[in-house]
């Protein structure tokens, strides 16, 4: 019987060849936003790691809206270039029917702060620091730059970047956008009653709190060819009282599907700093099943997924669509080989590669330890 992780998966009008994505993983590697080598032979061997869809990391829809200095953009036309050429030479060396993805996000009050090997904090008066803007004019965390709360203008202006990011998305030919909405960023911001203190339009409710995020939502929505998924990565439960729960992102992802949203990605956390308990295995695996039961879209998850077997289990009968691993890719760059090797699949691997597994070299036996 075949593996469910290596049957195809249709998100909206994309044919992913398998069930594996690579989740977003911020680099901290990019100049003025553009990609650079770092992200080419990263993103070309993504390519090539047998997941059949890959999703590139967040990427700020303004130069305000990165979360470092070294995080990707796509507000200028050198970032667009930048990208196209790491785009196009995975495209060239991935394996059959490998679809790409960008997530787009704005980074919000979590903004403007040192690359994660540097610890992730606020960068100081020295670092070259710019102003950060929110849903309400509350820190992240103690010692973290207060945001300004945003104005209608500003409003208006990130829903319009938003669309403009898609569009350049589009252009240089990704099959899919992914909104971040999760972890903490500036749409997460807004829906969260945590961040989320106004008294306008744009907060209060559950209704007013999911106005930006739909704004975003439909903005991007107009602009994407119809051959394009789309989708959100989206809040499971800000592990805290008088916050976002699962029945928050049952909403959410009701809204999105009755917004043509191809998918979601349930994952969780992150909205103020140290807000999520020590997790274990597959720890978001129940509420993406949940969401994907309650509101028909398709649904993906990520979280310590690090085992073919478990990853598998996950999709044959734990009730997600798509499973997503990020530090296990890291760890394994063929993870997807592998997996399939363990789940008795055969990959079609590129021909440069095949006497790893044809044994064409007599004498020579391949003796791969077993986990
Ligand atoms: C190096 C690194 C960078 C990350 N950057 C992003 C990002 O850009 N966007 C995002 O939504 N999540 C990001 N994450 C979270 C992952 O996508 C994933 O949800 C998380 O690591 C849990 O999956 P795992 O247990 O397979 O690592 C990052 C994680 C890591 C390890």
């Amino acid at each position: 019987m075949t593996a469910v992780l290596f049957t195809p998966l249709d998100i909206g009008p994309v044919q992913a060849p398998n069930r594996i994505a690579i989740a977003p993983m911020c680099q901290y590697s990019a100049n003025d936003g553009c990609a650079s080598d770092w992200h080419l032979q990263l993103v070309m061997n993504y390519g090539m790691s047998g997941a059949g869809t890959v999703i590139l990391e967040a990427t700020g829809v303004t130069r305000e809206g990165r979360i470092s200095h070294g995080c990707l953009g796509l507000y200028s036309d050198a970032n667009e270039l930048a990208l196209k050429r790491v785009l196009d030479a995975a495209r060239a060396v991935a394996l059959p029917g490998t679809k790409f993805g960008i997530q787009i996000g704005h980074a919000g009050r979590k903004a403007s702060t040192h690359v994660n090997w540097k610890g992730s904090g606020p960068l100081g008066p020295k670092d070259n620091p710019w102003r950060t803007i929110s849903a309400s004019a509350l820190p992240y965390a103690d010692n973290w730059h207060v945001p300004a709360a945003m104005d209608e203008d500003e409003i208006a202006e990130t829903i319009a970047a938003f669309a403009e990011a898609a569009k350049r998305a589009a252009r240089i030919g990704f099959d899919i956008v992914e909104i971040h909405a999760a972890h903490g960023y500036l749409v997460h911001e807004f829906h969260s009653p945590v961040s989320n203190k106004r008294t306008d339009k744009w907060g209060g409710s559950p209704e007013n709190r999911l106005r930006f995020p739909l704004a975003v939502a439909d903005a991007v929505r107009a602009v994407l060819p119809d051959h394009m998924a789309l989708g959100a990565r989206i809040t499971g439960t800000d592990y805290l009282d008088n916050a976002l729960t699962v029945e928050d992102a049952v909403v959410f992802a009701k809204e999105l599907k009755a917004r043509r949203f191809d998918y979601v990605c349930v994952s969780s956390g992150n909205i103020i700093l140290g807000g999520r308990p020590a997790s274990g295995v597959a720890f978001n695996v129940p509420n993406a099943a949940k969401v994907r039961a309650e509101s028909g879209i398709v649904v993906r998850t990520a979280g310590l997924i690090a085992e073919a077997h478990q990853a598998e289990e996950i999709v044959a009968s734990r009730g997600v669509d798509q499973i997503a691993i990020a530090r296990a890719q890291l760890d394994d760059p063929r993870w997807g080989w592998h997996a399939a090797e363990k789940l008795g699949v055969k990959l079609d691997l590129p021909p440069q590669f095949r006497r790893v597994t044809t044994g064409q070299w007599p004498g020579l036996k391949l003796v791969r330890p077993q986990a």
